[in-house]
């Protein structure tokens, strides 16, 4: 996740990036920089930290050009700092380049780029694209981009600058977001279409694999073939201030649950995590721990029923990390435990953590923030990829905690044995579909919507579900409660009938999950019982078409079909959203939940 302006036309460049990376902030800010061709050569401005101190060194030399591009920095590679700060410039200064996404290839590239004479100034996997550029340039910038683009495996979303070339900007769309804008006084490149209203209200979307070259004047669009490629402008629709078209960071770190899935799955095929685990550990291992705390106790949980589910043999427990450090938990040699944590600060998560390692087991942990002592004290890192999560309630973590561990237990099956390659390619194509089904869950209908918030003025609202189901159930009714303060309680659908039935009168809303298909008939029985008290039932389900749901359910919201083991992934997606819209409705403020905090140091 990192955030990318362009400029070029009449006006200054630099104050135009400045205020655009203001806006992008939100996609990191670790650190920022900005290119501007200043009339004889590109000169470059980065600095470590937020954009205040690009600010500040800018108030002192502020480049004077009108052509620039600029970066805020989420750091996956190399650690936040000035010189891992984009943009880079070539060895011989002819090319600054700016990139948002992930080079899986960059160490073979930089071999080579080091073999010819190249010098490195970074650790990132951006800055090879730049030499890249460079040492395959013969006069025509075109085929230079087009034949690096050859080169490089990965993913992202690229601004370039030569100083052959002043005035144009080129860049480049590869499974990450650029949008180019259409002004009166000069045309502007952005990774977000929200952004860009500050400029201007016209803009062309640019598709997967393409190229454009932007001017002050024109906008030149081609494929990675070289074929010239037609364009749609499309309106942008302003709004008062950028910033509130999301109108708060849960609503939008939900509409970026897709994006960051796909930087958590492209995180995995890159870095191929068990790899670095000794084989005979894997194939020895006899019992494996999750461990968390809320959200992501929950994934933890989710993780726990797919190691059960895809292989047997491993004896599997989810536990609360402040009861785990308090108990008796065996851990030896053939003991995984895998810690959990969007943060990985959380105090309770990274006791038990130092408990297991104390006593010789291994830690695996799954964390959104690779620099966290979490992080850093494990002997194995998932690397959530999810970006920055600034919300107080978990969200787009949590669906990239879900794959991720969905990726480990299906890899760990198979180095048991217990599922084989094909299956795993198999699993793969589901894999690569998951963000644009994400993309479908986040178009909830509205006419549903209004249906919750109506009914979600209840006291009390239960979520059931069975399996997998009965974790997302959890995760849905803590969503909930925590920013709406409407209480709720999640079962497991078989189980309210021992007690909890007590409390269901009539129209308290019930909210089922059911994306296991063997058990829909049995979920379907449960919420007859419900629905005989008088509950109002709101169903989600990839199953719409089943005849039991559709004859209990007030509502159904469909879900889209996957394989069973991904269902956590999207299933919870319209919950979250329902969370937020319920809170909204309420006058609850979202973002900021009394009691609570983003990162919880304290035991
Ligand atoms: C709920 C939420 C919390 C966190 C919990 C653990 O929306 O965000 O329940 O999941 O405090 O935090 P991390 O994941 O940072 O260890």
């Amino acid at each position: 996740m990192c955030g990318i302006i362009g400029y070029t036309g009449a006006g200054e460049a630099c104050p135009i990036l400045l205020r655009g990376l203001r806006y992008l902030e939100y996609r990191g800010y670790d650190s920022s920089g900005i290119a501007v061709f200043n009339g004889t050569n590109i000169e470059i401005i980065k600095k470590e930290g937020r954009i205040s101190c690009l600010e500040r060194a800018l108030a002192e030399a502020e480049p004077k050009g009108t052509c620039g591009i600029g970066h805020t920095r989420w750091a996956t590679h190399g650690k936040p700092s000035d010189c891992n700060a984009h943009p880079f410039v070539s060895y011989n200064s002819k090319f600054a380049v700016v990139h948002n996404g992930i080079i899986e290839n960059y160490l073979e590239i930089k071999d080579c780029l080091l073999a010819g004479g190249a010098h490195f100034r970074s650790q990132t996997d951006s800055e090879v694209i730049a030499h890249l550029l460079e040492s395959l340039f013969g006069g025509d910038i075109r085929k230079a981009i087009l034949e690096t683009l050859s080169r490089l495996k990965g993913s992202y979303a690229l601004g370039i600058l030569c100083a052959d070339e002043p005035g144009k900007i080129y860049c480049v769309r590869k499974d990450n977001p650029l949008v180019i804008g259409l002004g009166d006084n000069g045309n502007y490149i952005c990774s977000d279409i929200v952004s860009l209203q500050l400029f201007t209200d016209r803009a062309i979307v640019l598709d997967n694999c393409s190229v454009a070259c932007v001017t002050a004047e024109n906008v030149e669009i081609f494929g990675f073939n070289g074929e010239k490629k037609e364009f749609q402008i499309v309106g942008i629709e302003r709004h008062g201030d950028a910033d509130k078209l999301f109108e708060s960071y849960m609503l939008k770190e939900i509409f970026e649950i897709p994006e960051s899935m796909r930087s958590a799955a492209s995180w995995y095929k890159y870095a191929r995590p068990l790899e670095r685990i000794d084989k005979e550990y894997l194939k020895n291992l006899r019992r494996i721990y999750f461990i968390g705390c809320g959200t992501a106790l929950h994934s933890g949980l989710i993780g726990a029923w797919l190691v059960r589910r895809l292989m047997p043999g491993i004896d599997v427990h989810a536990v609360v990390a402040s009861e785990f450090r308090y108990d008796n938990y065996e851990v030896d040699a053939g003991t995984l435990t895998v810690c959990v944590s969007q943060s990985g600060e959380t105090a309770d998560t990274l006791t038990c953590l130092r408990m297991v390692r104390a006593k010789g087991g291994k830690v695996l942990s799954v964390c959104n923030v690779k620099t966290s002592s979490i992080a850093h004290e494990s002997d194995y890192l998932l690397n959530t990829s999810a970006g920055p999560e600034v919300a107080v309630a978990s969200t787009k973590a949590y669906n990239c905690q879900n794959l991720l561990l969905a990726l480990f237990a299906m890899d760990l099956a198979v180095a048991r044995g217990a599922i084989s390659e094909d299956r795993r390619k198999i699993y793969w194509e589901d894999i690569v579909q998951l963000p644009r089904k994400a993309e479908e869950c986040l178009r909830l209908d509205k006419a549903i919507l209004d249906f919750c918030i109506d009914n979600f003025r209840r006291k009390c609202v239960f979520y059931l579900g069975r399996g997998q189901d009965y974790y997302t159930a959890m995760e849905c009714s803590l969503k909930l409660k925590e920013i709406s303060y409407i209480h709720s309680e999640a079962y497991a659908a078989g189980e309210l009938k021992h007690g909890t039935l007590a409390l269901i009168e009539e129209n308290v809303l019930v909210v089922a999950i059911a994306t296991q298909e063997e058990l829909i008939e049995k979920t379907v029985s449960s919420l007859e019982e419900v629905k005989a008290r008088g509950a109002v039932i709101v169903t989600l389900t990839p199953f719409t078409g089943e005849k039991g749901l559709r004859a209990v359910s007030d509502a159904l919201i469909p879900l889209p079909r996957t394989d069973e083991i991904f269902y956590s992934v999207l299933s919870v997606i319209p919950a979250q959203l329902m969370a937020y819209f319920i809170a909204r409705a309420k006058g609850c403020d979202a973002d900021k939940p009394r009691n609570l905090a983003k990162s919880v140091t304290v035991e």
